[in-house]
């Protein structure tokens, strides 16, 4: 490659994202656990829709997405002219760092964010600036204080991921007030669905000049594999995003599949209300094998372990058990592991092999039996229990 031919100043410094692990040399039917999908799939309206797109795929799509945010807007109660549609609410991040953020400029995040809004900041050329969290849980006063004259954004996912924790009303509130007058704040709702009678943040984004919400059709509506999200907020912001917005970037069948999927609210009731029940379920029977959690709000659980070498060791067991879920130490949770809620059966599996683990772990009595050291632990100590 010739010296004169280089990326701009500070791309080379982005680390690749690593999406969750999808397989297990050797293993075919493993379960994945590792990127926080919805294991009930899409609605069965929603796959109607994919299938009739077929008979599109010779016509350009329509540019302005109004049907999606038609849908979008009836079903929320927004605005649709306040909305926009992306690839994934991965590209409303990347839009807003873009049209928002340059060098110089700071953007904001938690210490257990979100990987996409470091490497959309940096692709910017903008400076990422991390706070601490308190507990895993966002620090409204850390943030406030890191901010300065040079924030143009502040990113909050509420819940968090990979934390599943979230913060109140009145905490974000108190955010959006404090923030210095040329920032705005991005409340990310990609979890949002998981929690019962909230908007989002949308009733924010609706009132405030400064506040953008983002949503996500990867999550609990099982669309991962199609790649929608949305954003909603002030109408100038909404503006300046459609301006770096490709004229394309949406496909027909996204589009048609997206709104099909926000009209069926009665699947995301019953994924909510299943999810809700088997996390719970999911974290009790951890905590009962010695592997806490903090409360999730979301459609995973954040499963904490002594150490970064019990973690690791967890997660190498369960790979040989044909389950995958995902290690955070990117987001600088070296000693966890996050583990997708998934159908009953799987979060069964998770709970028995993890209690395996612990119960192999535990310091034993020399064994009379004179079993084999190091011998299987197939159908060891806790075997059946789950
Ligand atoms: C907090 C958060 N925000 C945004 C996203 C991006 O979702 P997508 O681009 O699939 O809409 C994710 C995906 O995992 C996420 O966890």
């Amino acid at each position: 490659m010739p010296d004169q031919i280089r990326p701009q100043p500070g791309i080379l410094d982005i680390a690749l994202y690593e999406g969750g692990a999808g397989h297990v040399a050797g293993l075919s039917d493993a379960i994945k656990l590792s990127s926080n999908e919805n294991p009930f799939g899409a609605s069965e309206k929603a796959k109607d829709a994919f299938l009739r797109s077929v008979h599109k795929l010779h016509r350009y799509p329509n540019t302005d997405h109004s049907g999606l945010r038609q849908a979008i807007g009836e079903v929320h109660g927004l605005d649709p002219a306040r909305i926009i549609c992306g690839v994934g609410s991965d590209e409303i991040i990347h839009f807003l760092c873009q049209a928002y953020a340059g060098p110089g400029d700071e953007v904001v995040f938690t210490e257990h964010g979100f990987l996409m809004y470091r490497i959309s900041t940096m692709a910017a050329g903008a400076t990422p600036v991390e706070v601490r969290e308190r507990e895993r849980v966002t620090d409204v006063d850390a943030v406030l204080a890191a901010c300065g004259p040079r924030t143009r954004l502040v990113f909050i996912a509420n819940p968090n991921n990979p934390t599943g924790t979230m913060i109140g009303l009145s905490e974000i509130e108190r955010l959006a007030d404090g923030l210095p007058p040329q920032a705005i704040l991005v409340l990310d709702g990609a979890y949002a669905e998981y929690v019962a009678g909230y908007d989002g943040g949308a009733w924010l984004a609706t009132t405030r000049p400064n506040v953008v919400m983002t949503r996500t059709f990867s999550k609990i509506y099982g669309l991962g594999g199609l790649r929608i999200g949305w954003g909603y907020g002030p109408k100038p912001i909404i503006d300046v995003m459609n301006r770096i917005r490709g004229p394309f970037n949406l496909s027909t069948t996204q589009l048609e599949v997206a709104e099909a999927a926000v009209r069926d609210q009665d699947w995301v009731d019953r994924c909510r209300a299943d999810n809700t029940r088997l996390r719970a379920w999911l974290a009790e029977a951890l905590a009962e094998k010695g592997v806490p959690s903090d409360t999730s709000t979301a459609n995973f659980i954040l499963a904490r372990f002594a150490d970064e070498v019990e973690a690791a060791a967890c997660d190498t067991w369960l790979q040989s058990q044909g389950l995958i879920v995902r290690r955070v130490t990117g987001y600088k949770l070296p000693n966890c592991l996050r583990i997708t809620v998934g159908d009953e059966a799987s979060c069964r599996r998770v709970a028995h092999a993890i209690g395996q683990f612990k119960a192999l772990a535990k310091p034993r009595p020399e064994p009379e039996t004179g079993l084999p050291e190091g011998g299987t632990v197939q159908g060891g100590a806790e075997s059946g229990a789950a």
